[in-house]
Formats: C-alpha cells, structure tokens, sequence
C-alpha cells in the first residue's frame, strides 16, 4: 500500500518554510496531498484559490504532490483520503505545545493516523506565515523568504512597489 501523508495547514501564504518540509516528507512517503484548511470564521490575508494557486506554482515542479483543501476534522479528512499520516513541521520550542495538544488530540480521535513531526531546516527557523505578512506590510524586504508568487501577491496585496532587492523575481 503506498505510503500517503497530509500536510495540512493554513498556508496563508506558503513560506520556503513549508517547501522544505514538502520536499524532506517527500523522501519519507510515496505521496504527499498538501491541504488548506477552509475555515470561513478565520480571517485570511489570501483566499482560498489565492493560496491553492501560490502552492500550486510552488511545488509544480515536484512529483507525487497533490494540493487540496479541506473543512472539519483534519483526522476525517485524513482517513477520507487513505491516508496513513500527518506530517508536521515542527520550529522552536514555541510550536511544541500546540502541536503537541494537536497531535494528541487528533490521536485520540483516530488511533489509524500518525502525527510524524520534521524539525525545520534552521535556515526557516524564525520564518513564519503570520511575520512575512507583517514584515512586508511595513515595507520590509522579504525575498528568499517565500516563493516568487507569493512575494508577488504579497507586495500587491499591501501596494508594495519593488524596490531595490526585491524584485518578486527570487
Ligand atoms: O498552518 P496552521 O494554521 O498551523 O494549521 C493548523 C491546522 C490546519 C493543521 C489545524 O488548525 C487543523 O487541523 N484544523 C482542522 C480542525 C482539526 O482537526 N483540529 C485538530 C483537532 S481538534
């Protein structure tokens, strides 16, 4: 039975952070499905197509990658899609209670599906969805940080003019 994983998670937007997790879990399963959560009492930055299309030009080039989107139990929507695991990416020390509550929780809930945890690439160590937003809102240059079209549509999003460095071209 070939090995799948989810990796789920709000991708709002994708980071270089989560491509490197992708492409690490891809050496441990057969297939990875990448999956947005669709929360409508959550406010995004990016609609859902916008982050389905941001992932999907970041990852085009790789092989045995699906992106999707799901609501509800990630453990339902796991076991809706065959899949065996859920893969994490685990940063500081920071992210460990919550993704340790979660994974106990999602446990309990479906004994079938195994939390398995990859410690970011220390390069992505402090790269996070939530600070790229507020770094380039104020102007901050955050090339190298996500994928071309993501620095793209972040600069649009917030009327950021390229400027020297930063040429939504990484
Ligand atoms: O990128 P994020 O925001 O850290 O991802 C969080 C995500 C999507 C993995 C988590 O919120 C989730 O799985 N939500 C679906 C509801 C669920 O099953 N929650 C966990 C058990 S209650």
């Amino acid at each position: 039975m070939p090995k799948v994983a989810i990796y789920p998670g709000s991708f709002d937007p994708v980071t270089n952070g989560h491509i490197d997790i992708v492409e690490r879990g891809l050496k441990l399963f057969d297939k990875l499905i990448v999956s947005i959560l669709y929360n409508p009492s959550k406010d995004y930055l990016f609609t859902l197509e916008e982050r389905v299309e941001m992932l999907k030009d970041s990852m085009k080039k790789m092989k045995n990658i699906e992106i999707d989107s799901f609501d509800g139990l990630l453990v339902d929507y796991a076991a809706s899609r065959k899949a065996q695991a859920i893969l994490r990416g685990l940063r500081a020390m920071s992210d460990f209670e919550y993704e340790f509550q979660m994974a106990l929780m999602n446990r309990r809930l479906n004994r079938e599906v195994q939390t398995v945890f990859l410690m970011t690439g220390l390069r992505w160590i402090f790269t996070s969805s939530s600070i790229i937003k507020e770094a380039v809102q104020f102007g901050g240059n955050i090339e190298g940080m996500v994928p071309p079209l993501a620095q793209k549509k972040l600069m649009e999003k917030f009327g950021i003019a390229p400027g020297p460095g930063q040429s939504g071209k990484n």
